[in-house]
């Protein structure tokens, strides 16, 4: 009976020839590593991101007045609501984590090269969309932590001439944070950016998948492809099936991720959720050593080591311009690592210097 239901959808629609075409026919380079499971990984955390914070959303309060008091109530007596609260706090920390290796990974690999372009692009974009979504969820809870550190990140929009006033009463609805910042914030947070970033993964995965995943530059057979003047699907014939091989090995490094998200969440909530995040907010108190997340800290003390705000600002600006345009600059047709000194030389700079600055804001 079944059987006879799927054989008559399937002559109508060719379900069978798609996910054939998808899935077994698929077929990825025989060498592809574990690096490119970090994808995948990225729509699991994102889809259990959306399904907690449904979740929140049937006891969280968006007014100032009762914020705080509704996430101590998801706390301390909806059943299992501190679980699903500390998932979604905790799986934001672990979706900056697995952005940042997909990104590196990409760009140790030379795979943002032609023609990738538009699926770097469109990943530089999510990952500053991801970034966006976390700044306007940490508002939400209204505590001491999120107001402070709300207030600290839009006044850095103060330091740009000219228009940085206005910028800032825009970006809070007034002159301090207040009830229209968390109107706004709670409207970008749970429809506005989600809703982006949605569009935006298929965009991403539609890129992917015409492209075709890039080969590994690495091993005896690899040489390195002259640009191509007309639309190719990179085939990889003789390469491994997606399903089942490569699915097992997405699968693998999925329930790795979900173990880190469960086990911090279990055991060590506090790495990432501080003190000042169980205290209401006070606009009349400010806190002796509010800190934005660990991913914001190179941000934040770049803005002091400079002379003046400003040039801080455009530092960073001029800094994420490079990288979303990277693709466009960087155009030599090589990926190998061994074979890009100096490409590999800032890429180990850049990390060392993302980690020291981070670190000296963090005890600064
Ligand atoms: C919401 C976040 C993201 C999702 C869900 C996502 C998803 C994926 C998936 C499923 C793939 C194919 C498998 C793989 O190589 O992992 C991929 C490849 C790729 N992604 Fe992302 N990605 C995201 C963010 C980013 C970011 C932040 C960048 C870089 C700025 C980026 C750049 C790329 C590139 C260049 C490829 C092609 C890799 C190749 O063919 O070798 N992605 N992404």
């Amino acid at each position: 009976m079944l059987k006879r239901f799927v054989d008559y959808i399937d002559v109508r629609l060719g379900i069978r020839d798609i996910l054939a075409q998808n899935l077994t026919k698929y077929l990825l380079p025989r060498n592809v590593n574990v690096w490119y499971t970090l994808g995948a990984v990225l729509m699991t955390l994102f889809a259990l991101q959306f399904t907690t914070g449904i979740l929140l959303l049937i006891y969280y309060v968006p007014d100032s007045a009762e914020a705080f008091a509704s996430v101590e109530k998801i706390m301390n007596e909806v059943p299992f609501g501190w679980l699903i609260r500390y998932l979604h706090a905790v799986g934001s920390n672990v979706i900056v984590i697995a952005l940042l290796m997909h990104m590196l990974s990409v760009l140790f690999m030379g795979s943002y090269k032609c023609p990738r372009e538009l699926t770097w692009l469109s990943g530089f974009i999510l990952f500053n969309l991801s970034l966006g979504l976390c700044l306007t969820g940490y508002l939400l809870p209204w505590s001491q932590l999120s107001f402070w550190a709300t207030t600290v990140a839009t006044d850095a929009a103060g330091g740009i001439p000219i228009i940085g006033d206005e910028l800032v009463r825009f970006l809070r609805g007034g002159p301090m944070v207040g009830d229209a910042t968390l109107g706004r914030f709670f409207a970008l947070h749970v429809m506005g950016m989600p809703l982006a970033l949605g569009l935006l993964i298929g965009f991403h995965l539609f890129c992917v998948r015409r492209a075709g995943i890039s080969r590994p530059p690495f091993g005896s057979g690899y040489e390195p492809h002259p640009e191509p003047e007309e639309f190719k699907h990179q085939e990889h014939s003789g390469g491994i099936p997606f399903f089942p091989n490569y699915v097992v090995k997405d699968a693998a490094v999925i329930s790795f991720f979900l173990a880190l998200l469960v086990t911090v969440t279990f055991f060590a909530p506090q790495i990432f959720i501080p003190p000042a995040a169980f205290e209401a907010a006070d606009p009349f108190v400010t806190p002796p050593h509010i800190k934005p997340e660990w991913y914001f800290l190179w941000a934040y003390q770049t803005l002091k080591i400079f002379p003046s705000e400003f040039l801080g600002l455009a530092v960073q600006a001029a800094l994420m311009t490079f990288l979303a345009l990277l693709p466009f600059v960087d155009r030599g047709r090589e990926r190998r690592p061994a074979k890009r000194p100096l490409f590999v030389t800032c890429f180990v700079l850049g990390i060392l210097i993302f980690v020291a600055i981070s670190i000296w804001g963090h005890f600064s």
